[in-house]
């Protein structure tokens, strides 16, 4: 393989892959350089994948047990093969990594497996994982790249708690709890965010007991708080043990258990210390951006001390150039499909396009269920620019479709600008909320009102019905089947 190419991307994740095929496409001769065994970043192989693999196997567990009587239909002893279900995981992840293989074939990507650090600008050496395709002797060579454009695409990792270190086996982070051997029965959760619900839902239904210790006095601090609060009592109704406001102060492994002290977050509340005790403690505080041993203290690339993200401007180029950064190692929401976009546009912008990403209308999605969706801003946000608004909101149990799925638990809740009418978020909580956001992403993204929303067909009997239910509550103040 040549050394030299017109770009370097370093982290195969949804942010480099998409960015290396998309440069590739427009006719860059592109490497992409990744540390793991295959392709697809935190994403395919212990992220988003993994976990809505869970999701859905878990979810579909859970519905032949306690749903499919109500449709009649008797299925006697329900067993769980948790070595088959985890099969079916890893089936699924290899079937997606192998794509991202071919569609690099497909596209002339070049790939080499090892770690990548930049030595100077334009340059980079790549040590050869042990086994991988450049160290096929089982030694670990170096091997130099050259570019005069370097991506960095390096994504994050599990961010710890200094009172809560990881052994890896019973204190666990996402990376372990997608893969726990046998259902704990115990499960203690740390932060009720997306991960902690989402992991928390598939223990929970594959029957553990599952208490959430959550640091703020609510569950998902970015989620609308209404949504929130419905989707905390949706959970407790399924199960779940939520001790909001509480500070985890230490945790230690005692046999095969963990005792997990815990005390008020809020100084002098008066409230008693906590001791809570579990098979498996899942600590689900945030992710830490990957932007160290890169080498980029050494040429000069501006860290943010605090948070580990790189400052970029709107061409994703940081204060040095020619080297660019992306995805979770950069300002903004860490979702797959805003690292995807910020790849395309980065790619388009590279290659002399115009590219851009519309970051007001990113959607985002917890993967519970009912699922929670939205897109904009939520009612604090609204309220706190002070611009006057309505709010157009229906319960699922006004839809024939919901009705019919058995799935009428939820709302959609449209926010629109009083004066203009002009959709400024959509929060959906129910059945496939996450597919139902598309619409609303879409209407957003062209500026559209609740009336353009309301007077769209949406087809009868479906789901996306009372979207279209609640933006005519939103415009008019009505509803029609509410
Ligand atoms: P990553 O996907 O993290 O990829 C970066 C890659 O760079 C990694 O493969 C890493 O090995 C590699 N790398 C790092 N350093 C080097 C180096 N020095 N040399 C070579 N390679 C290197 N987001 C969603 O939108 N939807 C979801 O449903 C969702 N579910 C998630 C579930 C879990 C459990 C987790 C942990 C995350 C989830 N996310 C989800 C978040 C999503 O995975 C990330 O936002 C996304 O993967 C970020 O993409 P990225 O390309 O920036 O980085
Ligand atoms: P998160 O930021 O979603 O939630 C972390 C939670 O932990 C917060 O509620 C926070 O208040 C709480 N917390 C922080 N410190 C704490 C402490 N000391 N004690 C108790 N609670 C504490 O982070 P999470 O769940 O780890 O996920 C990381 C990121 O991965 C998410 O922010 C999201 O960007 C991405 N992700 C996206 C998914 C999706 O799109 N469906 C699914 C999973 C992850």
């Amino acid at each position: 393989m040549t050394n030299h190419f017109d770009l370097i991307v370093i982290g195969a994740g949804p942010g480099g892959y998409v960015a290396a095929i998309r440069a590739a496409q427009l006719g860059k001769k592109v490497l992409c350089i990744e540390k793991r065994a295959s392709l697809g970043g935190t994403c395919l192989n212990v992220g988003c994948i993994p976990s809505k693999a869970l999701l859905d196997s878990s979810e579909l567990y859970h519905d032949v047990k306690t749903k499919s009587s109500r449709h009649g239909i008797l299925v006697g002893d329900v067993q769980l093969d948790l070595t088959a279900l985890m099969k079916r995981k890893t089936q699924v992840v290899k079937g997606l990594t192998d794509g991202i293989s071919y569609l690099f074939k497909k596209n002339g990507v070049s790939s080499v497996f090892g770690s990548a650090m930049i030595t100077a600008p334009g340059k980079v050496t790549v040590t050869a994982n042990k086994g991988a395709n450049e160290g096929a002797a089982g030694e670990k060579s170096v091997n130099e790249y050259q570019a005069p454009a370097i991506l960095l695409a390096t994504g994050s990792e599990v961010a710890t708690l200094p009172t809560l270190p990881l052994d890896h086996q019973f204190i666990v982070s996402s990376n372990e709890a997608i893969s726990f051997p046998e259902v704990p029965k115990k499960l203690i959760v740390i932060g009720a965010g997306y991960i902690g619900l989402e992991l928390g839902s598939v223990w929970n239904r594959l029957g553990s007991q599952v208490q959430v210790i959550e640091f703020l006095p609510r569950i998902l601090p970015l989620t609308d708080l209404e949504i929130a609060g419905m989707v905390q009592k949706s959970l407790t109704k399924q199960g779940f043990e939520f001790h909001l406001g509480t500070k985890v102060v230490s945790a230690k492994v005692i046999g095969n258990q963990v005792e997990v002290k815990a005390e008020s977050a809020e100084q002098g509340s008066g409230k008693a210390a906590l001791t809570f005790w579990g098979d498996r403690v899942l600590v689900a505080v945030g992710r830490r951006p990957n932007s160290a041993n890169l080498g980029l203290e050494t040429i000069g690339v501006t860290i943010d001390a605090k948070s580990g993200k790189i400052p970029v401007n709107s061409k994703f180029e940081t204060n040095v150039p020619g080297i660019y950064a992306l995805g979770d190692l950069i300002a903004g929401p860490m979702l797959a499909h805003k690292a995807s976009e910020e790849g395309i546009a980065f790619a388009e912008m590279l290659c002399g396009h115009a590219g851009h990403v519309s970051y007001d209308t990113i959607p985002s999605v917890i993967y519970l269920w009912p699922e929670v969706a939205s897109v904009g801003l939520n009612e604090e946000e609204v309220k706190k620019s002070g611009v006057s608004y309505k709010i157009g909101k229906v319960p699922f149990s006004a839809s024939g479709r919901a009705r019919c799925m058995d799935e009428s638990e939820g709302v959609v809740k449209i926010i629109t600008n009083s004066a203009t009418d002009r959709i400024l978020g959509v929060h959906i909580f129910g059945p496939r909320a996450s597919d139902m956001i598309a619409e609303a992403v879409t209407i957003m993204e062209y500026h559209g009102c609740a009336e353009d929303l309301a007077r769209l067909t949406h087809a009868h009997p479906s789901l996306s019905e009372s979207v279209g239910d609640a933006a005519w509550m939103a415009y008019t103040g009505k509803a029609i089947h509410f």
